[in-house]
């Protein structure tokens, strides 16, 4: 392989995001004492939902009025404390240029603005009545959900740990 051949070869290697001018002013905005609020709010909407899911299947399980309750109110705030999770991400994405200029993070956003419309869904289906509402879109909508919040929170890490957004670059 000649010198040409192999330096063209490199360049393709390179993300060309590195290049941008603002690409490594990534360090979070929405945080306090450096601390992202986004990191500190999504584990509530991530954990709620998975909690909404068992609570179905108990309930289907022991026909325990308890855990229908329980279901609603974990799918409420699963959607609330969401709701404030995508506001502080979506404020590190407007203000932050190194996060704005990647497109993961755009697809991050879009893939979890779904998931609070699902489990907003989920939340008021069940106010109308919560035990007649488990069986079966219930429990079928808080599964759709543990897929949903699954794959956000695997993709927003990803934007953490593959491409350090939100994160000081030891400036
Ligand atoms: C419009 C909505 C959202 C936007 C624009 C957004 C944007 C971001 C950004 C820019 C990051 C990188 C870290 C940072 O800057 O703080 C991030 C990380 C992350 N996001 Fe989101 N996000 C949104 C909603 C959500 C929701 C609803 C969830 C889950 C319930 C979620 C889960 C995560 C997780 C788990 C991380 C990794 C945090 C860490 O490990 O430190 N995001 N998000």
């Amino acid at each position: 392989m000649t010198q040409d051949m192999r330096q063209t070869k490199d360049e393709t290697l390179i993300d060309p995001i590195t290049r941008h001018p603002d690409f490594h002013d990534t360090e979070s905005k929405i945080a306090v004492f450096g601390h992202p609020l986004h990191a500190m709010t999504v584990t509530f909407p991530v954990a709620l939902t998975f909690c909404c899911f068992g609570a179905d299947g108990l309930y289907w399980w022991t026909g325990d009025a308890f855990w229908a309750r329980a279901a609603a109110w974990a799918a409420g705030l699963a959607f609330l404390i969401g709701v404030a999770a995508a506001v502080t991400g979506t404020l590190e994405l407007l203000f932050v240029p190194g996060i704005r200029a990647r497109a993961a993070a755009w697809t991050h956003a879009v893939i979890a603005v779904t998931f609070i419309a699902v489990t907003g869904a989920n939340w008021g289906y069940r106010l109308t009545g919560y035990e007649s509402a488990v069986l079966p879109y219930g429990i079928l909508m808080s599964g759709f959900c543990v897929l949903m919040v699954s794959i956000t929170g695997w993709h927003g890490g990803k934007l953490v740990f593959d491409y350090r957004l939100g994160t000081s670059n030891g400036k």
